[in-house]
């Protein structure tokens, strides 16, 4: 099946990625939000990835222009019904996914596929709230999207073998390189990447070293790009006690429980970056660990 028109569902942090790499990939691309200054907040960052890819040199002026040109937004669920394939990046909640497909599966065409980022729940719980769930697939893409070449592709129970293709080819479209997984909570990366999140949050928590050398280990000594309790607070402390929960309640295996510490921290609203404060203190440069 051919994909050439893809909604999107959130123009937050994922979302925003997502429009993004598929305008520039050239997708005819509308993208949703909820409110008037969420669809703002997502046009700004989205303008300001595309901006920064011209400064960069990775993106000539006139591609951004082409690209930009390529997206709408709207508040309107309804302008989601003539797409070819629909990718929800709302939050990780799974009544507010349900109720979603729900309404898109009613409003859109019937050969529309409907795919979800979601990083932790199951898919097919999302695609059981429709009544297409063959054409429902799981397409988990990675922060920052422009920059990371893997996405997920989830086949669920249900998912047809032509979706699932579909989906592989799109991802690929993309000028990423999809895993194909199977529809189990945290497929591979977060059922891998989470415990080892968690742990680092454990040993700060019991003082084996400090943030900072904490990281610095992990940096220096396995080569990762950013430390763990960076990384924390990079995708977001409260998004990842969220998907720490899910994994737990599936699992029920205490390398998932999110550690108290972490709670303290979300309780606090030290969410990471986008707070400005998590583990960190991002209004210094570079940016200075905070106590715990
Ligand atoms: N958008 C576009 N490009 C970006 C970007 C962004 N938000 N952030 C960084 N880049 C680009 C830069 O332009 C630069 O490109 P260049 O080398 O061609 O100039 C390159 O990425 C490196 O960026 P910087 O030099 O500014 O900074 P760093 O070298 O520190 O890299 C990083 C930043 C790419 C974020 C790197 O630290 C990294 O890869 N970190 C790990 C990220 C990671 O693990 N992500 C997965 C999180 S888990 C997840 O998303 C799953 C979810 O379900 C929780």
């Amino acid at each position: 099946m051919e994909i050439r028109k893809v909604g999107v569902l959130g123009c937050g942090l994922m979302g925003s990625g997502i429009v993004e790499v598929a305008a520039i990939a050239g997708f005819e691309v509308v993208v949703r939000e909820v409110d008037e200054a969420l669809l703002d907040a997502g046009r700004a960052r989205v303008r300001a990835s595309l901006d920064r890819a011209v400064a960069k040199g990775k993106l000539a002026a006139a591609d951004r222009d082409a690209a930009t040109a390529r997206i709408g937004f709207t508040m309107d669920l309804a302008a989601l019904a003539d797409r070819d394939l629909v990718i929800e990046a709302v939050v990780e909640d799974l009544d507010t996914k349900r109720e979603l497909f729900k309404a898109l599966d009613g409003l859109c065409a019937r050969h529309t596929l409907l795919a979800t980022n979601t990083s932790s729940l199951t898919v097919v719980e999302i695609a059981a709230a429709t009544q297409r769930p063959d054409r429902v697939l799981g397409l988990h893409f990675f922060n920052p999207v422009p920059v990371m070449k893997l996405v997920e592709v989830v086949r669920t129970l249900a998912t047809s073998e032509e979706t699932f293709a579909t989906g592989m080819a799109f991802a690929r479209a993309l000028g990423k390189e999809p895993v194909a997984t199977k529809d189990t909570s945290g497929f591979v990366v977060n059922l891998l990447l989470v415990p080892y999140l968690l742990d680092a949050i454990r040993a700060a928590e019991r003082g084996v070293a400090s943030i900072p050398d904490i990281d610095r280990g992990m940096v220096l000594g396995c080569d990762h790009p950013m430390g763990p309790l960076t990384l924390c607070d990079f995708v977001g402390n409260d998004t990842l006690c969220r998907i720490a929960e899910i994994l737990y309640a599936e699992y029920r295996e205490s390398r998932y429980a999110p550690p108290p510490l972490l709670k303290r921290l979300v309780a606090m609203g030290r969410l990471g970056r986008k707070a400005g404060r998590g583990f960190y203190d991002y209004s210094a440069d570079p940016p200075v660990a905070l106590s715990l």
